[in-house]
Protein backbone atom coordinates (compact mmCIF):
# COMPACT_ATOMS: atom_id res chain seq x y z
CA UNK A 1 0.00 0.00 0.00
CA UNK A 2 1.27 3.79 -0.85
CA UNK A 3 0.62 7.08 0.49
CA UNK A 4 1.24 10.27 -0.93
CA UNK A 5 2.21 13.04 1.26
CA UNK A 6 3.96 16.56 0.91
CA UNK A 7 7.18 14.37 1.49
CA UNK A 8 6.47 11.93 -1.07
CA UNK A 9 4.85 8.48 -1.08
CA UNK A 10 5.67 6.21 1.54
CA UNK A 11 4.78 2.59 2.48
CA UNK A 12 1.48 2.41 4.56
CA UNK A 13 2.48 -1.08 5.31
CA UNK A 14 5.32 0.13 7.11
CA UNK A 15 3.10 2.47 8.81
CA UNK A 16 1.50 -0.84 10.01
CA UNK A 17 4.65 -2.34 11.14
CA UNK A 18 5.65 0.44 13.04
CA UNK A 19 2.44 0.50 15.12
CA UNK A 20 3.22 -1.11 18.31
CA UNK A 21 1.01 -3.54 19.58
CA UNK A 22 -1.78 -2.56 22.01
CA UNK A 23 -0.70 -1.64 25.28
CA UNK A 24 -0.80 -4.38 27.45
CA UNK A 25 -1.97 -3.29 31.04
CA UNK A 26 -5.13 -1.76 29.71
CA UNK A 27 -5.96 -4.92 27.25
CA UNK A 28 -5.95 -7.31 30.49
CA UNK A 29 -8.37 -5.07 32.25
CA UNK A 30 -10.16 -4.98 29.41
CA UNK A 31 -10.62 -8.57 29.06
CA UNK A 32 -11.27 -8.78 32.95
CA UNK A 33 -14.52 -6.32 32.37
CA UNK A 34 -15.29 -8.57 29.03
CA UNK A 35 -15.57 -11.17 31.13
CA UNK A 36 -19.28 -12.07 32.55
CA UNK A 37 -18.23 -13.19 36.36
CA UNK A 38 -16.09 -9.89 36.38
CA UNK A 39 -16.15 -8.48 40.00
CA UNK A 40 -15.97 -5.06 40.71
CA UNK A 41 -12.91 -5.71 43.54
CA UNK A 42 -11.20 -7.04 41.08
CA UNK A 43 -11.78 -4.26 38.63
CA UNK A 44 -10.61 -1.64 41.49
CA UNK A 45 -7.79 -3.60 42.39
CA UNK A 46 -6.35 -3.28 38.45
CA UNK A 47 -7.17 -0.39 37.93
CA UNK A 48 -5.80 1.71 41.39
CA UNK A 49 -2.29 0.22 40.15
CA UNK A 50 -2.85 2.37 36.90
CA UNK A 51 -3.09 5.77 38.41
CA UNK A 52 -4.02 7.26 34.73
CA UNK A 53 -6.96 4.81 34.33
CA UNK A 54 -8.22 5.87 37.88
CA UNK A 55 -8.19 9.26 37.65
CA UNK A 56 -10.20 9.12 34.32
CA UNK A 57 -12.48 7.06 36.15
CA UNK A 58 -12.64 9.52 39.33
CA UNK A 59 -12.90 12.95 36.98
CA UNK A 60 -16.07 11.32 35.32
CA UNK A 61 -17.94 10.03 38.20
CA UNK A 62 -17.44 13.75 39.93
CA UNK A 63 -18.42 15.64 36.80
CA UNK A 64 -21.37 17.39 37.12
CA UNK A 65 -23.38 14.80 35.00
CA UNK A 66 -22.99 12.22 37.77
CA UNK A 67 -22.56 14.03 40.84
CA UNK A 68 -25.55 14.76 42.99
CA UNK A 69 -24.02 15.76 46.37
CA UNK A 70 -20.86 17.43 47.31
CA UNK A 71 -19.25 15.01 48.74
CA UNK A 72 -16.31 13.63 46.34
CA UNK A 73 -16.48 10.29 45.15
CA UNK A 74 -13.26 8.02 45.70
CA UNK A 75 -12.90 4.95 43.33
CA UNK A 76 -15.25 2.31 44.76
CA UNK A 77 -17.50 4.97 44.64
CA UNK A 78 -16.41 6.05 41.33
CA UNK A 79 -16.74 2.62 39.35
CA UNK A 80 -20.52 1.75 41.43
CA UNK A 81 -21.73 5.46 40.09
CA UNK A 82 -20.21 5.21 36.15
CA UNK A 83 -21.00 1.24 35.88
CA UNK A 84 -18.41 -1.41 33.94
CA UNK A 85 -19.07 -0.31 30.76
CA UNK A 86 -17.76 3.41 31.05
CA UNK A 87 -15.05 1.76 32.39
CA UNK A 88 -14.79 -0.73 29.70
CA UNK A 89 -15.15 2.17 26.86
CA UNK A 90 -12.12 3.94 29.30
CA UNK A 91 -9.93 1.46 29.03
CA UNK A 92 -10.02 0.72 25.38
CA UNK A 93 -9.80 4.05 24.32
CA UNK A 94 -6.86 4.16 26.20
CA UNK A 95 -4.91 1.47 25.30
CA UNK A 96 -5.66 2.65 22.09
CA UNK A 97 -4.58 6.58 22.25
CA UNK A 98 -1.45 5.63 24.35
CA UNK A 99 -0.38 3.19 21.19
CA UNK A 100 -1.11 5.28 18.60
CA UNK A 101 0.06 8.75 20.94
CA UNK A 102 -2.45 11.01 19.11
CA UNK A 103 -3.36 13.80 21.15
CA UNK A 104 -4.69 16.29 19.00
CA UNK A 105 -8.53 17.90 19.29
CA UNK A 106 -9.15 16.59 16.20
CA UNK A 107 -8.58 13.55 17.79
CA UNK A 108 -10.65 13.82 20.66
CA UNK A 109 -13.07 15.14 18.63
CA UNK A 110 -13.31 11.33 16.70
CA UNK A 111 -12.68 9.51 20.41
CA UNK A 112 -16.48 11.37 21.76
CA UNK A 113 -17.87 10.23 17.69
CA UNK A 114 -16.44 6.85 18.97
CA UNK A 115 -17.74 7.14 22.50
CA UNK A 116 -21.23 7.93 21.30
CA UNK A 117 -21.56 5.07 18.60
CA UNK A 118 -20.08 2.33 21.00
CA UNK A 119 -22.69 2.97 23.70
CA UNK A 120 -25.76 2.84 21.59
CA UNK A 121 -24.45 0.16 20.15
CA UNK A 122 -24.48 -1.47 23.32
CA UNK A 123 -27.66 -0.66 24.24
CA UNK A 124 -28.65 -2.18 20.68
CA UNK A 125 -27.12 -5.56 21.49
CA UNK A 126 -29.28 -8.36 21.96
CA UNK A 127 -26.87 -10.90 24.70
CA UNK A 128 -23.48 -10.59 25.78
CA UNK A 129 -21.51 -11.90 22.86
CA UNK A 130 -23.30 -9.81 20.27
CA UNK A 131 -22.94 -6.58 22.83
CA UNK A 132 -19.65 -6.64 23.27
CA UNK A 133 -18.90 -7.86 19.72
CA UNK A 134 -20.78 -4.58 18.80
CA UNK A 135 -19.24 -2.10 21.74
CA UNK A 136 -15.86 -3.07 20.81
CA UNK A 137 -16.81 -2.76 16.86
CA UNK A 138 -18.34 1.01 17.46
CA UNK A 139 -15.71 1.65 19.49
CA UNK A 140 -12.92 1.14 16.97
CA UNK A 141 -15.16 1.50 13.40
CA UNK A 142 -13.31 4.83 12.75
CA UNK A 143 -9.85 3.47 13.88
CA UNK A 144 -8.51 4.07 10.46
CA UNK A 145 -8.95 7.86 11.07
CA UNK A 146 -7.41 7.69 14.48
CA UNK A 147 -4.82 6.03 12.71
CA UNK A 148 -4.32 8.60 9.60
CA UNK A 149 -4.23 11.32 12.32
CA UNK A 150 -1.55 9.70 13.79
CA UNK A 151 0.73 8.61 11.17
CA UNK A 152 0.19 11.64 8.65
CA UNK A 153 -1.23 14.40 10.61
CA UNK A 154 -0.58 16.88 8.05
CA UNK A 155 -1.67 15.37 5.29
CA UNK A 156 -5.49 14.27 6.74
CA UNK A 157 -6.32 17.09 9.11
CA UNK A 158 -6.47 19.67 6.18
CA UNK A 159 -8.69 17.50 4.66
CA UNK A 160 -11.01 17.81 7.61
CA UNK A 161 -13.73 20.57 6.22
CA UNK A 162 -14.84 21.89 9.76
CA UNK A 163 -15.08 20.58 13.15
CA UNK A 164 -17.36 16.94 12.61
CA UNK A 165 -17.40 17.03 8.75
CA UNK A 166 -14.24 14.57 8.21
CA UNK A 167 -13.18 13.08 4.26
CA UNK A 168 -15.32 10.85 2.88
CA UNK A 169 -13.79 7.37 1.58
CA UNK A 170 -12.95 8.71 -1.94
CA UNK A 171 -11.21 11.41 -0.94
CA UNK A 172 -8.72 9.06 1.45
CA UNK A 173 -8.48 6.65 -1.31
CA UNK A 174 -7.34 9.57 -3.75
CA UNK A 175 -4.99 11.09 -1.59
CA UNK A 176 -3.58 8.17 0.68
CA UNK A 177 -4.19 4.97 -1.93
CA UNK A 178 -6.64 3.14 0.81
CA UNK A 179 -9.47 4.65 2.91
CA UNK A 180 -10.18 4.51 7.18
CA UNK A 181 -12.32 1.34 6.49
CA UNK A 182 -9.25 -0.79 4.92
CA UNK A 183 -6.61 0.91 7.09
CA UNK A 184 -8.54 0.40 10.41
CA UNK A 185 -9.45 -3.29 9.45
CA UNK A 186 -5.31 -4.05 8.33
CA UNK A 187 -4.08 -2.47 12.09
CA UNK A 188 -7.36 -3.72 13.93
CA UNK A 189 -6.02 -7.38 12.40
CA UNK A 190 -2.45 -6.49 13.21
CA UNK A 191 -3.84 -6.05 16.75
CA UNK A 192 -5.42 -9.52 16.36
CA UNK A 193 -8.95 -8.39 17.55
CA UNK A 194 -11.86 -10.85 16.32
CA UNK A 195 -12.95 -11.61 12.83
CA UNK A 196 -16.44 -9.86 13.98
CA UNK A 197 -14.70 -6.97 15.16
CA UNK A 198 -12.81 -6.52 12.10
CA UNK A 199 -15.37 -6.89 9.89
CA UNK A 200 -17.60 -4.23 11.87
CA UNK A 201 -14.64 -1.66 11.14
CA UNK A 202 -14.02 -2.87 7.55
CA UNK A 203 -17.60 -2.68 6.37
CA UNK A 204 -19.25 0.13 8.36
CA UNK A 205 -19.86 2.32 5.70
CA UNK A 206 -21.23 -0.75 2.94
CA UNK A 207 -22.73 -3.00 5.38
CA UNK A 208 -22.24 -6.83 4.97
CA UNK A 209 -23.46 -8.55 8.29
CA UNK A 210 -26.29 -7.59 10.73
CA UNK A 211 -23.63 -6.06 12.91
CA UNK A 212 -21.89 -3.74 10.45
CA UNK A 213 -25.82 -2.31 9.33
CA UNK A 214 -26.37 -1.81 13.09
CA UNK A 215 -23.18 0.56 13.46
CA UNK A 216 -23.77 2.32 9.87
CA UNK A 217 -26.86 3.37 10.97
CA UNK A 218 -25.57 4.26 14.38
CA UNK A 219 -22.66 5.96 12.68
CA UNK A 220 -25.37 7.83 9.72
CA UNK A 221 -27.49 9.47 12.85
CA UNK A 222 -24.42 10.46 14.82
CA UNK A 223 -22.55 11.97 11.62
CA UNK A 224 -25.69 14.06 10.69
CA UNK A 225 -26.19 15.32 14.62
CA UNK A 226 -22.12 16.54 14.03
CA UNK A 227 -23.04 18.31 11.20
CA UNK A 228 -25.82 20.53 12.83
CA UNK A 229 -28.25 18.09 11.15
CA UNK A 230 -30.87 17.48 14.17
CA UNK A 231 -33.59 16.08 13.05
CA UNK A 232 -34.11 11.95 12.49
CA UNK A 233 -33.80 10.97 8.93
CA UNK A 234 -33.48 7.71 8.08
CA UNK A 235 -31.34 7.05 5.22
CA UNK A 236 -33.11 5.06 1.85
CA UNK A 237 -31.08 1.69 1.83
CA UNK A 238 -32.40 -1.20 0.53
CA UNK A 239 -29.15 -3.13 2.50
CA UNK A 240 -29.58 -2.02 5.57
CA UNK A 241 -33.48 -2.90 4.85
CA UNK A 242 -32.47 -6.34 4.31
CA UNK A 243 -30.61 -6.67 7.57
CA UNK A 244 -32.98 -4.44 10.05
CA UNK A 245 -36.31 -4.74 8.29
CA UNK A 246 -38.53 -2.43 8.16
CA UNK A 247 -38.26 -1.04 11.63
CA UNK A 248 -35.11 0.33 10.82
CA UNK A 249 -36.78 3.77 10.41
CA UNK A 250 -38.21 4.09 13.72
CA UNK A 251 -34.57 2.50 15.27
CA UNK A 252 -33.26 6.18 13.90
CA UNK A 253 -35.29 7.78 16.15
CA UNK A 254 -34.46 5.20 19.44
CA UNK A 255 -30.82 6.11 18.41
CA UNK A 256 -30.79 10.05 17.80
CA UNK A 257 -32.63 9.99 21.62
CA UNK A 258 -30.16 7.55 23.22
CA UNK A 259 -27.67 10.19 21.20
CA UNK A 260 -28.81 13.34 22.97
CA UNK A 261 -29.25 11.20 26.35
CA UNK A 262 -25.05 9.95 26.19
CA UNK A 263 -24.03 12.99 24.65
CA UNK A 264 -23.55 15.05 28.22
CA UNK A 265 -21.54 11.69 29.56
CA UNK A 266 -19.53 11.64 26.56
CA UNK A 267 -18.42 15.15 26.90
CA UNK A 268 -17.65 14.67 30.36
CA UNK A 269 -15.06 12.04 29.90
CA UNK A 270 -12.17 14.46 28.48
FE1 LIG B 1 -16.24 5.78 9.20
FE1 LIG C 1 -17.79 7.20 12.33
Amino acid sequence: MAMENSQGTFSLDRHIESIPALETSRMRLFLVLQDEDADLERVECVISSDPAMAAKVVKLANSPFYRHANQFLGIHQSLLTIGLDMVKCITLSMAVMDTLRCESRYAKSLWSHSYATALIALSLGRGKAEKDCLFTGALLHDLGKMVFLSRAPETYIPLVAFEGSWPDSDLERDVFSVDHTLLGESVARSWHFPEEIVRIIRDHHSPKDLNSAIVYLINHVICRYEKGETEALAPDSRTIRSYLGDMYKDLVNTILQRYKMNNVIVENLF
